[in-house]
């Protein structure tokens, strides 16, 4: 089934799903979450930007995770480009950019009224971003469904541990509410996917496998990014093994039941071999990178 005849095969799924997205929304406002009074403390300290200290990661994810959300016009573009602008492929593009809209908004607001960034720093940063234009490109809209199922939920859970280690209760009900977003786009591709397999299980598998074994979070062009994603990874906000056991495990093998599919032709065999010797590959590098943190902790323990 070539990308034309799989979106009008899946139309009506995402119609319902479109529908379901719109009647769980919740309405929320990013100015009414944004602790205000802070701005005069900053004014009377002389705008003392990032003299608040936060952990290295946890600084690294709020920059990276608002510059991510600050590129939204490249990836509207791309979701556009591969499902179209009509029926409920369009009005599902329109509807997530406006809701993606409100986080960038939110953050940002957040982050200079707490003074947890240099403006000047972060404003070079999203030039320099935006000004790129370098956002994931799935190849097909079969294979950017099977990204964005994935993304969406890396990003929930990002924004939800990057919220729990701010220490402060603003902070964490913005990330809090971002997650609780991100979910609900993650949610409308997870299940565009089980349809996906239910209409072409052997051209789903071969899609998944390209993405999960490719998969890269977005952000690439933002400048520091590799160093920042370590940070991110050794704050324990985002790593090998939070991909592995919450993303990739339930998806695969909860959700889709890959390993159980039926049926398959020989390219969608050998797809899903393909994915599961990368899914315990991967397992096995969380494991290793899980066993030497509980060591760090226990010598860190030891030596307190
Ligand atoms: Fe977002
Ligand atoms: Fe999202």
């Amino acid at each position: 089934m070539d990308d034309k005849a799989l979106l009008i095969e899946l139309q009506p799924e995402a119609e319902r799903l479109l529908n379901r997205h719109l009647e769980s929304f919740d309405e929320w406002y990013p100015h009414a979450m944004v602790p205000w009074e802070r701005a005069e403390r900053l004014q009377k300290d002389g705008f003392a930007y990032g003299t608040a200290t936060l952990p290295e990661g946890v600084e690294s994810a709020l920059l990276v995770n608002l510059l991510t959300e600050d590129n939204l016009p490249w990836y509207t573009r791309t979701i556009s480009r591969m499902f179209g602008g009509d029926s409920a492929w369009g009005t599902w593009a329109q509807r997530w950019t406006a809701e993606e809209g409100k986080h960038s908004i939110v953050m940002r607001d957040y982050m200079l009224v707490s003074g947890l960034v240099d403006p000047q720093h972060l404003e070079d940063c999203r030039m320099v971003q935006v000004s790129s234009a370098i956002v994931p490109e799935p190849p097909t809209a079969a294979d950017g469904m099977c990204y964005v199922a994935v993304q969406e939920l890396a990003t929930r859970i990002s924004h939800r541990n990057t919220g729990t280690m701010l220490n402060d209760k603003a902070g964490y009900d913005v990330m809090m509410k971002l997650s609780t977003d991100e979910n609900r786009h993650h949610l409308f591709y997870r299940d565009l996917v089980s349809k996906f397999l239910e209409l072409d299980a052997s051209a789903c598998v071969e899609a998944l496998e390209r993405q999960i074994v490719n998969f890269a979070m977005p952000g690439v062009g933002i400048p520091g990014f590799a160093e920042h994603s370590k940070a991110i990874a050794a704050a324990g906000i985002y790593d090998f093994a939070i991909h592995h056991e919450r993303i990739i495990m339930p998806l695969v093998f909860r959700q889709w039941k890959v390993d159980q599919l039926e049926g398959l032709t020989a390219n969608g065999e050998k797809a899903r071999e393909s994915l599961m010797r990368h899914i315990s590959r991967v397992g096995k590098v969380a494991q290793r990178q899980a066993d030497r943190r509980a060591a760090a902790a226990e010598e860190e323990a030891k030596a307190s």
